[in-house]
């Protein structure tokens, strides 16, 4: 069906700044509505976010422009179109805007009508949208994929002012047998946290993702045993049900040509910052780690991929920011086998599903991630079933605009009925 209209306006994010909301019309009147998130520990060679720069609004952060870009420029270009045909649409914003990285449309503008016509699309075939968007997928055989829930119950760095150096503590419930049964385990988990944590005299307020985030624990990796403790008091056994993930975004605390640990007081080579790292993963059953040096340390990655013998899934975050060339670079390299995926960092939803194909082929792992700000919109759990990358991460348990992605997986699972499968363990994708 042929595009009618876009209309795009200002909202808020969870993080009370505005993002971008857009509502693509068709020709029958089918409607597609999304909202776009924000990161703030973001990669330098993410797609550029349009924003205002006026500091009498919202202190510069607006994104009139963007709005502004997606009403005229966008919409008469692709008036018209079949909204079926995504590759021809995605072509024709990365050409109208004409530079490397949506600095002048903006990623924002872009992803907005990218994702809001294969909504509105989905409308018209009167399919839910993970069944619409699994015409992406190639190697969809008809029994979607549930994910992996990945949540990050203990929150640092930029996201909960420095609490901890690193930025995410997660769990990854392996042990579950569906994902309604995993969101169970990760909450009751979570709450299991609390009362660890207020026995034990630490704060319980939450950080930007929703996780805990006491500034007065002891180090960054006191949180494993708090984890730990939460887990036994659940009933489950660590390292069987639950294991741990985690994220340190370290490009945040690389300064110098060092890892700063402001927490511990102490700078780190890259040398010793994979050797510190590594001491954790033989003292805890972690799985994953995200993010763990410098987005152009590449070297530190590959040493640490190299020392963990394909145990440990060693993901680009920053590294790769979801964008086909620099992952091209990691598997040339042999830097990680796995890799995050971020709808905005790179802006359109055709080089979003081609990065995750291109991982695939290369058998790598995908993880689909929301931002640190997010909205009420749940198209990456719809995304994430139709691609069968078999895992997620979208926060805590808590907080209404994470909440609202697991809310969401929990139904399409239960409306696939034996249509869906949990993802196995060690981690695969289809
Ligand atoms: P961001 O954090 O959205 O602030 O970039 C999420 C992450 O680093 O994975
Ligand atoms: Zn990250």
């Amino acid at each position: 069906m042929k595009i009618e209209s876009l209309q795009a306006q200002e909202i808020l994010d969870s993080r009370g700044n505005p993002t971008i909301e857009c509502v693509a019309t068709l020709e029958d009147g089918s409607t597609g509505w999304v909202a776009i998130p924000s990161g703030a520990s973001t990669g330098k060679y993410e797609a550029v976010e349009l924003r205002d720069g006026d500091p009498k609004r919202y202190g510069g952060a607006g994104v009139l422009k963007a709005i502004e870009n997606v009403n005229s420029t966008i919409q008469s270009a692709v008036i018209g179109f079949e909204a079926e045909d995504q590759s021809k649409l995605d072509k024709t914003l990365i050409e109208l805007d004409g530079t490397e990285n949506k600095a002048k449309l903006g990623a924002n503008a872009i992803l907005s009508v990218s994702l809001s016509v294969a909504r509105a699309e989905a409308q018209h075939e009167k399919k839910p949208l993970y069944q619409y968007l699994s015409k992406f997928n190639p190697d969809f055989k008809g029994i979607y994929t549930m994910p992996i829930p990945e949540m990050n119950v203990m929150n640092g760095g930029k996201h909960a002012n420095w609490a901890t150096d690193i930025q995410e503590y997660m769990l990854f419930p392996i042990g579950a047998p569906s994902v309604v049964e995993a969101i169970r385990m990760n909450a009751e988990v979570y709450a299991n946290l609390k009362k660890v944590l207020k026995s034990k005299g630490y704060a319980i307020s939450v950080g930007d993702e929703g996780g805990f985030a006491p500034s007065t624990t002891k180090n960054n990796e006191e949180p494993f045993q708090l984890m730990g403790e939460a887990i036994e008091k659940g009933g489950y056994v660590l390292g069987k049900d639950i294991c741990f993930g985690i994220d340190p975004a370290a490009s945040e605390f690389f300064d110098n040509d060092k890892y700063q640990f402001k927490k511990e007081g102490r700078s780190l080579s890259t040398d010793e910052l994979t050797e510190f790292y590594l001491s954790l993963w033989k003292k805890y059953p972690i799985v994953s780690m995200e993010d763990m040096f410098d987005q152009d340390d590449w070297e530190g990655f590959k040493k640490l991929y190299d020392k963990t013998n394909g145990k440990l899934q060693v993901m680009g975050d920053d590294l790769f920011v979801t964008n086909v060339k620099r992952l091209q670079k990691g598997i040339d390299e042999k830097t990680c086998n796995s890799i995050l995926i971020k709808l905005n960092q790179i802006g359109t939803l055709t080089e979003t599903v081609d990065a995750v194909l291109l991982a695939r082929r290369a058998g790598m792992t995908a993880i689909v991630s929301h931002r640190s700000a997010e909205t009420e919109d749940t198209f990456m759990a719809d995304f994430v079933v139709a691609m069968g990358t078999g895992q997620i991460k979208t926060g805590a348990p808590a907080r209404g605009e994470r909440t609202a992605k697991y809310n969401r997986l929990m139904r399409i699972e239960r409306e696939l009925g034996d249509n869906a499968q949990y993802a196995k363990f060690p981690f695969q994708s289809s």
